[in-house]
């Protein structure tokens, strides 16, 4: 190639590389080290249990890996009169574009991991541990976004969360949420 071609060229292939790796939803660039260290690191934070149907009332998954819960999990803190709590659903990661994560990317991926903020949304994420991930180091974070970029779309469309008052339609498990007993010592009765 002569120095005047590669002139040319070179600037448009960087271009095409920079829209690859930024380009919103499209396959993000990544690398087989990356996705390994990025189911490593799913299965030790456990994504999958949230995040895969089953896992939250047994110990088996009854439905694609990563595609979602049906189950919801209530957010409200439980009292015995309560009938309708806030619940919320783990959904797809895989990479289907209606209802999945096929349209996010690497970074709308990380952004909803370390701040709790999901792609066209100000709400930020209930029951998810993003705090707790915020912590991860940023080549964690986009292992672990390049890994879900890369699981087979599935098709499973998980249901809207249900705010407090509303009835839901789906089941729901109580995921931590306990009603607050204050502690009452023999000696102040
Ligand atoms: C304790 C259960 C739990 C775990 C563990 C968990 N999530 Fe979630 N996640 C949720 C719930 C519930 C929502 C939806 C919250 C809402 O609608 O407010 C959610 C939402 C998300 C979203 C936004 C898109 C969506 O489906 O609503 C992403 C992306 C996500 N989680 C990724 C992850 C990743 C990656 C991990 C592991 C590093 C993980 N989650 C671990 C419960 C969990």
């Amino acid at each position: 190639m002569n120095t005047r071609m590669s002139a040319l060229i070179r600037p448009l292939l960087l271009l095409a590389m920079t829209i690859a790796v930024t380009a919103p939803g499209g396959a993000a660039q990544s690398n087989d080290s990356q996705v390994s260290r990025g189911q490593y690191l799913t299965n030790l934070l456990g994504c999958g249990r949230c995040h895969t149907e089953g896992y939250l009332i047994g110990s088996s998954a009854t439905g694609p890996y990563f595609a979602g819960s049906m189950i919801g999990m209530a957010y409200t803190a439980y009292s015995m009169d309560e009938q309708n709590p806030g619940v919320v659903f783990a959904g797809n990661l895989t990479g289907d574009v209606e209802t999945g994560l096929g349209n996010w990317s690497v970074e709308d991926i990380i952004t909803a991991m370390t701040e709790g903020i999901a792609r066209s949304s100000h709400e930020r994420l209930l029951i998810m541990p993003w705090v707790n991930y915020n912590a991860l180091t940023r080549s964690d974070l986009e292992a672990i976004a390049h890994y879900l970029k890369n699981l087979a779309p599935v098709v499973r469309a998980i249901p809207q969360p249900v705010i407090e008052g509303e009835p839901s339609l789906h089941p729901y498990v109580r995921y931590g949420v306990f009603e607050f007993t204050p502690h009452t010592r023999p000696e102040d009765l």
